[in-house]
C-alpha cells in the first residue's frame, strides 16, 4: 500500500459529485490524501472508482455521512475522520427556493438545518483533529447578495454562512476559514430538473450574466484550491459567479 505520510489530508464533506467531486480530483492530482463523503456507500464507491481511475497514483478514501443528522454526524466525524489539514463543506442544501409568500417554516428550517447547522456542527466535531495551520472552506452561493425575487430562503442560508466565515476566521486563527460563493454551476444537482425546464432556466439566467454562461464545477474547485493553498487568505468570500454579484 502506498504511504500517505507526506500528503496533506483533505476531508471533503459531500463530494461524491458536483463541485466537491471536481475538487477531489484536483486535490488528488496535487498529491493530497483526499477523503470524500456522501450519504450512501454506492455513491461513495462510484466516486472512488472514478477518482482512482482518473488518478491511479492518487490516494482516496471515503465514508458515509449525512450532514442533516447532526448527532450522528458529530459522532462519526469525531470518531472516524482522523487528523486533517483541510476541511471543505460541499454538501448541497435542500433548496428553499420560491416566493417568500409561500416559503414554509419547514423548508427554511430544512435548508438552514443542512447547510448552516449541518456545516457548523461538522466543523465543531472536526476541531480537535484539524491541524494548527489547517483550513476550513465553506461553499456558499451568490444568492446571498445577488438580490433576486424568490431567493429569500437561499439568501438566508448562504448569507448566514458568509457571516460565520468572518467570525470563525477570527476565532479559529491561525487556522484559516474562507467561503466560495458559486453562481449557477453545471453540476449533477441540476440533473434532477427535467431537461427542457433546465435548459430554459439556464438560458434565461445566463442571458443576464456578464459572462453569459454557467460556471463549471472545476472553476469553483480552482477557487477552493486557491484559498487552501494561500496562507494569507482568511475570512474571505470569493465569488465564482460569472459576474452575477454585479447585479
Ligand atoms: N450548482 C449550482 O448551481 C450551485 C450554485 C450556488 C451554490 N451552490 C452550492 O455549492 C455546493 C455544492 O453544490 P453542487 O451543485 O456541487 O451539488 P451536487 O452536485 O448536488 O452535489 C452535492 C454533494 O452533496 C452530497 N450531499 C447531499 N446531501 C447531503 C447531506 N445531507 N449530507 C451529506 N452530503 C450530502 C451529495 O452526495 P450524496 O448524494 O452521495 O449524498 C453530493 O456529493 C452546495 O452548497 C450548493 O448549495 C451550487
Amino acid at each position: 500500500m502506498q504511504s500517505t505520510s507526506h500528503r496533506q489530508h483533505s476531508l471533503l464533506l459531500g463530494a461524491t459529485q458536483g463541485i466537491g467531486f471536481a475538487l477531489a480530483r484536483r486535490l488528488g492530482r496535487k498529491h493530497h490524501h483526499v477523503t470524500v463523503t456522501g450519504r450512501s456507500q454506492a455513491s461513495i464507491d462510484q466516486a472512488l472508482l472514478r477518482l482512482r481511475s482518473a488518478h491511479p497514483e492518487g490516494s482516496f478514501d471515503g465514508f458515509i455521512l449525512d450532514l442533516k443528522d447532526h448527532q450522528a454526524a458529530h459522532h462519526i466525524l469525531a470518531a472516524t475522520a482522523g487528523p486533517i489539514d483541510h476541511l471543505v463543506l460541499c454538501g448541497s442544501s435542500e433548496a428553499a427556493w420560491g416566493p417568500f409568500e409561500s416559503l414554509t417554516a419547514d423548508a427554511l428550517e430544512r435548508a438552514l438545518g443542512m447547510k448552516v447547522v449541518g456545516y457548523l456542527n461538522a466543523v465543531q466535531a472536526m476541531l480537535p483533529h484539524l491541524a494548527p495551520q489547517g483550513t476550513v472552506t465553506f461553499i456558499g452561493g451568490a444568492a446571498s447578495r445577488a438580490a433576486m425575487a424568490g431567493s429569500v430562503g437561499i439568501a438566508a442560508t448562504n448569507g448566514a454562512l458568509e457571516a460565520v466565515t468572518r467570525s470563525l476566521a477570527r476565532e479559529l486563527a491561525p487556522r484559516r476559514v474562507n467561503l466560495i460563493a458559486p453562481g449557477l454551476t453545471s453540476t449533477e444537482f441540476w440533473e434532477t430538473m427535467p431537461e427542457a425546464e433546465r435548459e430554459a432556466h439556464f438560458a434565461s439566467f445566463t442571458a443576464r450574466l456578464p459572462l453569459r454562461r454557467a460556471g463549471l464545477p472545476e472553476e469553483s474547485a480552482d477557487a477552493i484550491a486557491f484559498v487552501i493553498a494561500n496562507g494569507y487568505v482568511t475570512g474571505s468570500v470569493i465569488d465564482v459567479d460569472g459576474g452575477w454579484h454585479l447585479g
